[in-house]
């Protein structure tokens, strides 16, 4: 009985078993400058404050360390003091911690799909599935960033977080069927997005330990950075002109683990800003909490606007996943993504293996009243008796523990469009989110040719030894038409097409973005519209998500940016 719940662990990439036990050997950064929020003054005074200690945030603050006076306020704690966040196989344990210093904070977004954001110094790149690769060069040139300058943030973030994958064999299998079935050519090993199969780079080094944003703070001057931990922004103040003149940043107001408010503000000094790096979810929410949004809205919760921007919170998009379950004869080793297939059709194929059965959503969600879904309105529809027949077929393929991996597609984009809203004034708590999946017919005609690829990966010779003969496609797909994968309603799964099962099944790849969109919120050097000392710079401004896979491109954007803003206050100063 408890097996047939934990079938949930598949698909979120859930429960990756223990195969091998990784040594200790890479001894973990220690940093004098990061201390508990509760250790902080009643006030204190910064040239630049940053917000979030995220996969953007850690780059930007060690930067801009090297030219002034930098705070980072990080709601989370340290990735340094949990071994379990570090390894790659506690890769699902860790997404379904749910107490509350958790470094994972789970989501339902209004579509009824289980999400997660980060809560940890590191942000997303502490929690993630590791895979790194670049953007390709047409999104750095519509972005309009310097192409020189980029490839140079890219290799400073290299130096210290990247590795090449150990690729094994269920891994090498994937590829091999990649390129027999068409995704052309092979691209080999790169860091590069081009068309064709590629092995990217990884986090995780050789003994399946994650290396992320957090280390990149070895980059910083110990003398002119601060970080403090289990601070979690409450709003940013403001010089407020009353329309005499433009509004300003001048501060943040935090709370310690005891609920102690402090203060930070910025030294006057006109070049100095805040600089919001709280994520797609946490930046759009904290521009609101401070009176940056629609105003109707802000004040329905009571909150004073200081600018009436209707567009912040719009444009929220989450790249929908969709994935097959493959139980192999065989044991597989334990893999997070290593191989992706760049098709040119805008879908892009990745894989997982050596998944066992961690953990069980469906057990969890009515205990967390955090997770206000109301299953009443989203139920899930499989029934006991889908389920427990889901089960069994799965069972009888494979011996315990259950063995094999996903294979799953990533929609690029993509083009359909949502909203967040907020739910309280607490920051804490989650606001509203909704992404649309598949609204737009490109997206779901995107969805559907992946899945024509994924069947015929699993179909192609280099594959075989990896699934059980007697197992069709159509049974693959039913087991994952019966797992709740999510809360969103079932349709009749004897006459399902890959239209329906792409919407039926959806998940997250967790490469959500936007909400504070360049060119709407932030003009094109990320500084807020319509208030002076506050820019966004963080995967909240992306309006497509990068190469394959986003965290390359969000460290590298907050390198790139730390060192702008350094280059432009000197040459500022000189005048
Ligand atoms: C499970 C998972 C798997 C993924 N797999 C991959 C992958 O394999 N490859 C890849 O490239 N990408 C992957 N991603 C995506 C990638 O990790 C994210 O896109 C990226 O980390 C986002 O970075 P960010 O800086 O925008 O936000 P984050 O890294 O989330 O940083 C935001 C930070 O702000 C903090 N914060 C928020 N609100 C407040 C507040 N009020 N006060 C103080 N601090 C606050 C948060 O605690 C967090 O640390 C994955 C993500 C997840 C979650
Ligand atoms: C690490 O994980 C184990 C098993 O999941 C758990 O018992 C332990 O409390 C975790 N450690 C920390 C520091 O969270
Ligand atoms: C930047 O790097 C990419 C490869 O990642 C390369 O194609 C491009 O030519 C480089 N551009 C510059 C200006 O160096
Ligand atoms: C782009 O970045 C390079 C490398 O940092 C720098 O030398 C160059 O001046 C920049 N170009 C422009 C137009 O700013
Ligand atoms: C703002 O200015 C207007 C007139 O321009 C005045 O009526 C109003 O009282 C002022 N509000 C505050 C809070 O000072
Ligand atoms: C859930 O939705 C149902 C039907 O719409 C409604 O009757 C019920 O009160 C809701 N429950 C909660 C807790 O909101």
């Amino acid at each position: 009985m408890g097996l047939q719940w934990d079938l949930i662990g598949i698909i979120t990439l859930a429960g990756i078993l223990m195969f091998h036990c990784f040594a200790h050997s890479e001894k973990a950064p220690y940093y004098t400058f990061v201390k508990d929020a509760n250790s902080a003054p009643e006030i204190a005074y910064y040239d630049y404050i940053i917000i979030g200690g995220g996969t953007a945030g850690c780059p930007l603050a060690a930067t801009l360390s090297q030219g002034a006076r930098v705070l980072v306020l990080e709601r989370g704690g340290s990735p340094y003091d949990n071994p379990n966040i570090t390894n790659m196989e506690n890769f699902a344990t860790t997404l379904a911690d749910m107490s509350p210093r958790s470094p994972a904070q789970q989501f339902i977004s209004q579509d009824g799909v289980f999400n997660v954001r980060a809560r940890v110094l590191g942000g997303g790149s502490v929690l993630n599935a590791g895979f790194y690769t670049r953007a390709d060069t047409g999104y750095v040139k519509e972005a309009g960033w310097n192409e020189t300058l980029v490839n140079q943030s890219y290799e400073w973030v290299e130096k210290v977080v990247t590795f090449k994958p150990p690729l094994m064999e269920w891994q090498s299998a994937v590829r091999d069927g990649l390129l027999e079935v068409g995704v052309l050519p092979n691209n080999g090993f790169t860091y590069d997005h081009v068309s064709g199969t590629k092995v990217g780079g990884t986090i995780f080094d050789t003994e399946g330990h994650r290396h992320t944003a957090a280390d990149l703070l070895q980059y910083a001057d110990p003398t002119r950075i601060t970080v403090y931990l289990h601070a979690t922004v409450q709003k940013i103040s403001f010089n407020y002109n009353n329309g005499t003149a433009r509004t300003r940043a001048n501060g943040v107001i935090f709370k310690d683990v005891f609920g102690v408010e402090h203060r930070a503000r910025l030294n006057k000094n006109s070049k100095n800003e805040i600089i919001l790096s709280a994520g797609a979810i946490g930046s759009p929410q904290l521009l609101m909490l401070s009176g940056i949004g629609p105003s109707e809205q802000l004040e329905a919760h009571g909150i004073k606007v200081m600018v009436d921007q209707p567009l912040v919170g719009r444009g929220m998009a989450d790249n929908p996943m969709n994935a097959i379950f493959v139980p192999s004869p065989r044991p597989v080793e334990l893999s997070l993504i290593q191989v992706v297939g760049v098709t040119k059709f805008g879908s892009y194929i990745e894989a997982a293996s050596g998944l066992g059965f961690g953990y069980s959503w469906a057990q969890r969600l009515p205990r967390d009243p955090g997770l206000a879904v109301n299953q009443t309105d989203q139920p899930f529809m499989g029934s006991p008796e889908a389920m427990s027949e889901a089960a069994k077929t799965i069972n009888a393929a494979a011996s315990t523990p259950l063995r094999g991996g996903v294979v799953l597609e990533k929609v690029t984009g993509p083009l359909s469009r949502g909203h967040l809203e907020l739910r309280t004034t607490d920051p804490n708590d989650n606001p509203a989110v909704t992404f649309n999946y598949f609204e737009e017919p490109e997206d779901l005609k995107r969805c559907v040719e992946g899945m024509n690829t994924i069947i015929d990966v699993i179909k192609s010779n280099a594959f075989l030894e990896f699934r059980y003969p007697t197992m069709s496609v159509r049974a693959l797909l039913t087991v994952m038409l019966n797992v709740p994968v999510n809360l969103r309603r079932r349709h009749a799964r004897a006459a399902i097409s890959l239209e329906q099962y792409c919407i039926d099944t959806v998940m997250t790849i967790w490469h959500y973005h936007g909400g504070c969109h360049v060119g709407t919120v932030v003009d094109h050097d990320y500084k807020v519209i319509g208030v002076d000392a506050l820019r966004v710079i963080d995967g909240s401004t992306f309006s497509g998500s990068p190469g394959t896979n986003p965290q390359a491109t969000v460290m590298m954007l907050g390198r790139y940016m730390g060192e702008k803003i350094l280059r432009e206050s000197y040459s500022r100063r000189r005048k």
